[in-house]
């Protein structure tokens, strides 16, 4: 997830753009650039880190920048997907005959194949992004129709794009297309501005038009034309937005962390997007690089990693034994170098860090290194120290996540735990129909979350009648387990309740004794191997008073029976629960907190990344 904006008007065009950057940082902020058309030259400039570091730069390298009365511009700040975070990979992109420049938020899933064609056309290329291949294809395409050329390139790509595109020749208009990522335009008086979301042009009109997938406008500063990409004009409602620029990044939601909550269809499908494989049921995970007979040889896997990614590796634990039947343990990072593992010749070890900075799991990269062990990295931020580090690994491809309480990165990485499974499995005794059959489940997982998102209401109505209490039990049992300990963490580390987690079998062991009517207990009744034990365990807890709240398969109606309050998860295979299971424990803990009326982005004491030992 990246920003993209656009100008074409009578303001200052460099200032323009930069403060669009800044209303978009939250969207990715690790690196940033700006292009500009001059007469009929395209002038830019990109640099790594923040929109502050571009300025800076620009009014180094373009003095007097202010004044200059360029023609129009576009202007990107980045959330790395393909190519790390340095200067030669930020946008914009401009082809080798500095002809056309884009800024492109989306990922193109057949960029390698386009590139090596344009390779062998002679095309040079100057960065690792899938991003460059837009700029170059068109102007292969270009035959003095600019439109032409740029809707003759947006049919060869595979995957999501918001793209906005200058041309040299063309210094009157800026062409911008959407599949996938989002374009909203403002329409102002005698000028256009565009950008991924409102908030980078609210503060200029309130006018504006949301691109629909498979859109191209044409914009000029008084006009405006929208085509599809077979060239036949379409009309778009012109909307108007009543929103402040703080709400307006958080797209209307109170915080981050709810828009993260509902991102997670979006999420998960990009986690997914391009990696499953419906030829042999074995999902295509490049940045692995592992050969099938590493795969075959693996002895064991060891998950490394700390708080909300530790729950997530519990649940990867069952998938690679369970579909791959690899040995898997799950270890706290912060252990594992003080402990010293037995690591084996064909023994892997996934560190999984949304930050990919986390102090504890990068220091179990380098223990594990250090014993020869296979180390990968599974991580949301490209670039990032245990990414480069580990060398090999996934990326999650969630976005930018700016709530400290862990939410989508979560669903990411279970869902690609699940692929790797999957992929191992393949290897190994899974059959290709049946690693079909789960390809196509994965593929459904998008939905059923959204379908737990639409008991939003719902979630929070049970949320408020449980607001004050001080303590809380969540249980589960099998894939539910996890996710019973993620629903605690994220009830404690935002509502300040003290919550704790537990295998359901694990009450009668000592955490009974604290029950009574004042603690409720979340239950993980979902209608899965072990519901019968839990159902058990529900009466255990109500036998000594405790409300109990349970989750249930939709239509399982026999739990009403037995718990205060039921909160509906859509039937699906016992592998995919914890998925939808760990949104809806997501929706309490946040209208927990917000009945409270805590900093729920900000929680006290905490801080996204744990950089520290
Ligand atoms: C989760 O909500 C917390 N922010 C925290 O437990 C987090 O998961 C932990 O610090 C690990 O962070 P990482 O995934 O960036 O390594």
């Amino acid at each position: 997830m990246c920003g993209i904006v656009g100008y074409i008007g009578k303001r200052p065009i460099v200032n323009t753009l930069l403060n669009g950057l800044k209303r978009l940082e939250y969207r990715g902020y690790d690196s940033a650039g700006i292009a500009v058309v001059e007469d009929d030259n395209i002038k830019l400039i990109k640099k790594p880190g923040k929109v502050s570091n571009l300025q800076n730069s620009i009014e180094i390298e373009w003095p007097g920048y202010e004044n200059i009365e360029f023609n129009l511009g576009i202007a990107h700040t980045r959330w790395a997907t393909h190519g790390t975070p340095v200067e030669k990979n930020a946008h914009p992109h401009i082809d080798d005959k500095q002809s056309f420049s884009v800024v492109h938020n989306g990922i193109i899933e057949n960029y390698s194949s386009i590139k090596k064609q344009l390779i062998k056309k002679g095309h040079k290329f100057s960065s690792d992004t899938d991003s460059e291949v837009i700029a170059h294809l068109i102007s292969e395409l270009y035959e003095g129709d600019f439109v032409k050329a740029v809707a003759a390139a947006l049919k060869q790509l595979h995957g999501t794009y918001g793209v906005a595109v200058i041309s040299k020749y063309h210094n009157d208009r800026i062409i911008v297309a959407r599949k996938g990522s989002p374009i909203v335009i403002g329409v102002g008086n005698d000028e256009m501005i565009i950008g991924s979301d409102v908030s980078a042009l609210i503060s200029y009109t309130r006018k504006v038009i949301y691109l629909n997938d498979n859109d191209i406008a044409i914009l000029k500063k008084n006009d405006i034309e929208i085509i599809d990409v077979e060239n036949i004009p379409v009309t778009r409602e012109t909307a108007h937005i009543d929103w402040d620029p703080a709400s307006a990044e958080k797209s209307g939601y109170d915080h981050f962390m709810l828009k993260e909550i509902f991102e997670q269809p979006e999420s998960i499908k990009n986690a997914i997007r391009g990696r499953l494989n419906f030829e042999t049921g074995s999902p295509i995970l490049q940045g692995l690089g592992f050969v099938p007979k590493e795969m075959v040889e693996l002895s064991n896997i060891v998950i490394a990693a700390c708080g909300t990614s530790f729950y997530a590796g519990l649940v990867g634990e069952y998938y690679f034994e369970d579909l791959a039947n690899i040995t898997t343990e799950v270890a706290q990072a912060a252990e594992f170098r003080y402990r010293n593992p037995i690591i084996q010749p064909h023994t892997m070890v996934i560190a999984v860090s949304q930050s990919g900075e986390t102090a504890d799991t990068l220091a179990a990269v380098r223990e594990a290194k250090q014993k020869g062990a296979l180390v990968a990295g599974l991580c949301n931020t490209v670039g990032s120290t245990i990414a480069r580090e580990a060398g090999v690994g996934v990326y999650l491809h969630a976005g930018p996540e700016i709530g400290v309480a862990s939410t989508k990165a979560f669903t990411c990485q279970v869902v690609i735990m699940l692929m790797m499974a999957l992929k191992f499995g393949r290897s190994h005794r899974l059959s290709r129909q049946k690693g079909l059959e789960i390809s196509k489940e994965i593929t459904e997982i998008p939905k059923l979350v959204e379908e737990v998102l639409k008991s939003a209401q719902e979630i929070e109505k049970i949320a408020k009648k449980y607001a004050s209490v001080k303590n809380a039990f969540y249980i589960g049992r099998g894939y539910l387990y996890p996710v019973a300990l993620e629903g605690a963490l994220k009830l404690k580390e935002i509502s300040y309740i003290h919550a704790e987690g537990y295998h359901a079998a694990e009450l009668k062991h000592g955490p009974i004794a604290l029950l009574e009517e004042r603690i409720p207990v979340i239950a993980l009744a979902n209608d899965v191997p072990g519901k019968d034990k839990i159902i058990g365990n529900i009466q255990e807890c109500k036998a000594r008073k405790s409300p109990v709240i349970a989750t249930a398969t939709a239509g399982d109606n026999e739990i009403e029976e037995h718990a205060d309050d039921v909160i509906w998860i859509p039937k699906c295979s016992n592998f995919i629960n914890p998925i939808p299971t760990v949104v809806a424990l997501q929706l309490f803990s946040y209208y927990v907190a917000k009945e409270k009326g805590c900093s729920i982005d900000q929680p006290r004491n905490l801080a996204k990344s744990v950089t520290v030992e």
